[in-house]
């Protein structure tokens, strides 16, 4: 064993929690243990790569204990609480303040992108961290947009239909479509809503069940475990919600599932985010470019341990060119105005989003050599009187969407006041994503160049 790195730290902090167990076995109707209602103390020795957490009691006896590191599924729940899983159990810590919470250092902390990177965004991490502590503390818009709707009625979305009556009467029911643990639902209790069913097809559909459970919600919040294609809702609803968007705005094909929900809407319902809108640009970044090179250089070696491996070169440079990047950029690098194709989700429909064809044309304002396209999108959550829009823009403090860039094979010259032409076309396939194809060519010099990436395979790029 290696002496402990001089960097290694121990950190010892005592705050006061709450402690809840939940076991799996349980999970059909999930039985909360308070292990106890004094409060304890919470001890976290955090080193470089992970931390020893430890509950006692009052008497200083050890009531939970644990180890967590960068495989342990845990999350931040609302602003007081932490949520951690381990293996069949999951323990939520309610800490008395947010000032408690925020005195504890865990080994990573748990709004680290780079950290969610490594997850691979799956399983709850995804649903919890993608789903909850970005749209809460990053896009805290949708909340207010919807607690704007019933706290200040001269504010309220709704309130252009009456003067008379409250908001909260036009938001009685709401649909929250793959509701992680289902955070956007208690915004909408907090708005309002008389009803809100979370719809939920993974294994987190059992936290949002506890989450509901230990705030006492049981009576206005459903959690239903499935597809939003195959579960039932007792009544229709008045409002839709979710955070249907993934990288590139397409990825993981859930604005389907959100478009499918529809079905459940009043005729005269709403869609929160209400419509999108893409953008996309032409770009010029030779470091990039290069970048991209330079990764398949390792396949130039004539005798690596004796093989020949430059047979495989130009196949490596294809595959990291079929990689869109995601990251974000100065917004210099882009050559024209963008183009911008509109989503409204209240009128697609699901068949729209297995191919989607932008067409194309730029007016170049300045000249160079155009690598690629940058894209990014919107999102409007329109209601009569406000609308609260949350932009990927990379003018816009950035998110945990970034930006998308797709590189073409060859770079294009052009000059400015020159045009360059073409389409860019999505195309849906069986793993959650898109096959994503680029033809383009500057019409004044008849140069073409273009692409194909696999938009479920990206490189992220962000520091
Ligand atoms: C995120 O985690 C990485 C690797 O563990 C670390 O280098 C970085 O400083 C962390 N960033 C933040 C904001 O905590
Ligand atoms: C939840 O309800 C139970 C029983 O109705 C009550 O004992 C408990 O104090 C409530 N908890 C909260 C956090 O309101
Ligand atoms: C390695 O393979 C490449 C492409 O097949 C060939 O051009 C080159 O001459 C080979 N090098 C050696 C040292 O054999």
């Amino acid at each position: 064993m290696a002496a402990p790195s001089p960097h290694t730290q121990q950190k010892l902090l005592l705050c006061s929690v709450k402690l809840l167990l939940a076991r799996e076995e349980l999970a059909a109707g999930l039985q909360l243990t308070s292990l106890s209602q004094e409060a304890l103390q919470l001890e976290v020795r955090a080193r470089e790569e992970d931390a020893d957490v430890t509950v006692t009691d009052a008497d200083g006896v050890c009531v939970f204990k644990c180890l967590v590191n960068r495989d342990t599924e845990y999350c931040r729940v609302g602003k007081q609480s932490v949520l951690i899983t381990l293996g069949y159990n999951s323990a939520l810590l309610q800490f008395k303040s947010q000032a408690a919470e925020n005195k504890v250092k865990w080994p990573v902390s748990p709004c680290n992108n780079s950290w969610i990177q490594r997850q691979k965004y799956n399983g709850l991490v995804k649903k919890q961290l993608a789903g909850t502590f970005f749209y809460m503390l990053e896009y805290n818009t949708f909340s207010n947009a919807l607690q704007r709707c019933c706290s200040q009625k001269k504010y309220s979305v709704f309130s252009q239909r009456t003067e008379e009556a409250s908001a909260a009467q036009y938001f009685q029911v709401v649909l929250d479509v793959g509701c992680g643990s289902g955070i956007l639902s208690f915004f909408a209790v907090q708005a309002g809503a008389r009803k809100v069913y979370a719809v939920e097809a993974s294994s987190v559909a059992k936290y949002a069940e506890l989450l509901v459970r230990s705030n006492n919600l049981s009576d206005k919040i459903t959690v239903l475990f499935g597809k939003i294609e195959e579960i039932s809702l007792p009544e229709s609803v008045d409002v839709v919600i979710s955070e249907p968007m993934g990288y590139m705005l397409f990825n993981e094909r859930m604005l389907e599932s959100y478009l499918h929900s529809r079905k459940w809407l009043k005729s005269n319902g709403m869609m929160f985010p209400t419509y999108s809108d893409f953008h996309l640009a032409p770009f010029s970044d030779e470091q990039l470019y290069m970048e991209h090179y330079s990764r398949a250089n390792f396949w130039y070696q004539e005798s690596f341990y004796g093989v020949n491996l430059s047979s495989l070169h130009n196949a490596a440079v294809d595959e990291y060119f079929q990689q869109p990047v995601v990251d974000t950029f100065d917004v210099r690098i882009l050559m024209a105005k963008t183009v911008k194709y509109t989503i409204n989700f209240l009128e697609a429909v699901e068949e729209d989003l297995h191919r989607v064809e932008i067409p194309f044309v730029f007016q170049m304002i300045q000249s160079g050599l155009i690598h690629g396209l940058a894209f990014w999108f919107d999102v409007a959550f329109i209601g009569s009187l406000v609308t609260v829009w949350l932009s990927t823009a990379p003018t816009e403090h950035p998110t945990h969407w970034y930006q998308v860039r797709c590189l073409l094979q060859t770079p294009l010259f052009a000059k400015e006041g020159e045009t360059l032409s073409g389409k860019v076309l999505f195309v849906a396939n069986t793993r959650q994503s898109y096959d994503i194809q680029i033809v383009a060519m500057v019409d004044q010099t008849g140069c073409k160049s273009g692409n194909i990436l696999d938009l479920k395979n990206p490189i992220f790029r962000y520091a």
